[in-house]
């Protein structure tokens, strides 16, 4: 659809900036806290680019006042955190540390008193270490019933003031990296494994959703995706064939589980026959459809473009730029179901992320089509190498460029006809990557520390702050 006007963003819409515990609050043993599984993956050597870790990360634990202040200067709406939950249950289960609920109170409150609302991520990704020693994290059913637990001990605590919550971030990601690649905790590479943890993480959400019906009354509540559209790479039917397999691999093995509750039925099958597929148990789906969501959110940083790949093609698993060296990841491929292939049309970031703000309001789109329920955009961002000049300048135009055309795909989504419900950036200030240590930023707020050293942790505030302000300011009428 081409518009010749395009429609206004809704009174309330959350314009909000994202990030999460491990990647900002530092103070990794204070106040109770107990090790999760990224405190100690970022101990082995080599496993994290230059060794970084979250021990001291940007130390929100401690200057979040300071960076609440920056963001009611800068007017943000909404401000999506996550909690530790070994801050929380520093074993997983068992004695509930009040030290780390007091934390969340007042950050919460400093929020709320600062006009902006709280997103709450209930899991992004920092399991408590002492769960995956006792019985394998996700890949025991015991799980379900500890998240659950979790669950509603914060929704008890922080319902009655917190409307929007997350139940977890990018499950499709961290089932992935955690379980196919091994390259995120716990290090394995099994796609059975991965399939059971998997369907065992789906089970959590839904069963945390179901609580949440019980605990909080007003709320919304939904899983955060990782969303990477797929496009094929000509009109041969072959490569359309493989665009619709990536799309049930890669997408719909996920969502169609939150919110039809059963899975795409050509991708479990694929699975059934290479012997991986996951065991349904009595009671399984009937969990699934009591657990649907109120809105989907997505974390939307690029497309994917795929082709044919035949039975004896490319099988081997992604190979991701964690240096910042432009051209160095490698496409990946399932033999007889899609290959990936660099899109000519698409620029890509030092990091080898395809920029393609289309692509955003392509997948929304194939959302709301299939799916028919409200989106949220929970993050959205550019990781790039920035410079501060003298005086603390740091004009990151390039940031920018690519969140204003983001921006603008939203606001043609909307103009389509979608719902959607906010817009969070990713980040605040700038946060440590998972692999790619400090010095991908992707803040508003520069923050003066590097994978070399601590240095200042001083907060700078880039061009793009006060642009973003602006945004906020105009309800998005001025980019
Ligand atoms: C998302 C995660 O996958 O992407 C964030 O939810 C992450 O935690 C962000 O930091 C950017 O990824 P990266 O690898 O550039 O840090």
């Amino acid at each position: 659809m081409i518009h010749e006007k395009l429609d206004k963003f809704k009174d309330g819409f959350l314009w909000g900036s994202a990030s999460a515990a491990y990647q900002v609050e530092g103070a990794y043993d204070e106040d109770g806290k107990g090790p999760s599984i990224w405190d100690e993956f970022s101990e082995i050597p080599g496993k994290t680019y230059k060794n970084t870790n979250g021990k001291i990360a940007v130390d929100f634990y401690h200057r979040f006042k300071e960076d609440v202040a920056l963001m009611k200067e800068m007017g943000l709406k909404a401000y999506r955190f996550s909690i530790s939950w070994s801050r929380i249950y520093p074993k997983g289960r068992g004695e509930v540390n009040e030290k780390g609920l007091e934390f969340y109170d007042k950050l919460i409150d400093e929020l709320i008193a600062n006009d902006i609302k709280p997103i709450i991520t209930i899991y992004h990704w920092d399991l408590p270490k002492a769960l995956q020693d006792l019985y394998g994290g996700w890949e025991s059913r015991e799980i379900i019933d500890d998240f659950n637990n979790y669950c509603i001990t914060l929704y008890k605590r922080y319902g009655d003031r917190v409307k929007y919550w997350v139940t977890m971030n990018e499950q499709n990601v961290f089932m992935l990296l955690g379980y196919k690649l091994g390259i995120h905790p716990p290090g394995v590479m099994d796609e059975k494994r991965m399939l059971k943890a998997n369907h065992i993480a789906s089970l959590a959400n839904a069963k945390a959703i179901e609580s949440f019906r019980k605990c909080v009354s007003n709320g919304m509540i939904g899983p955060s995706f990782a969303l990477t559209p797929n496009y094929a790479h000509t009109c041969k039917p072959e490569d359309i064939l493989a665009r619709e397999n990536a799309e049930d691999i890669n997408c719909h093995w996920w969502l169609d589980v939150y919110c039809f509750g059963h899975y795409p039925s050509y991708a479990y099958s694929t699975y059934e026959k290479r012997g991986t597929a996951p065991e349904i148990e009595d009671g399984d789906l009937e969990l699934l459809e009591r657990g649907k969501p109120d809105f989907i959110g997505i974390n939307y940083y690029r497309s994917e473009t795929v082709e044919k790949n035949p039975l004896d093609g490319i099988g081997n698993f992604e190979k991701i730029n964690t240096s910042g060296k432009k051209g160095t990841s490698e496409d990946y491929g399932m033999p007889g179901l899609f290959k990936t292939i660099k899109n000519p049309y698409l620029e890509r970031t030092n990091w080898d992320w395809e920029i393609d703000p289309t692509g955003l309001r392509i997948g929304i789109r194939r959302l709301n089509s299939r799916y028919r329920l409200p989106i949220l955009v929970t993050e959205n961002g550019l990781g790039e190498f920035d410079k501060v000049e003298p005086g603390d300048i740091i004009n990151d135009d390039y940031r920018i460029n690519y969140i204003r055309d983001h921006i603008l795909a939203c606001k043609q989504s909307i103009t389509d006809g979608v719902e959607l419900l906010g817009y969070c950036t990713w980040s605040f200030t700038d946060l440590l990557s998972w692999l790619n240590g400090y010095r991908k930023r992707y803040g508003f707020v520069y923050v003066d520390r590097d994978e070399e050293g601590l240095r200042t942790l001083r907060r700078i505030k880039k061009k793009s702050f006060y642009w973003y302000k602006k945004v906020i300011e105009t309800n998005g009428e001025e980019l």
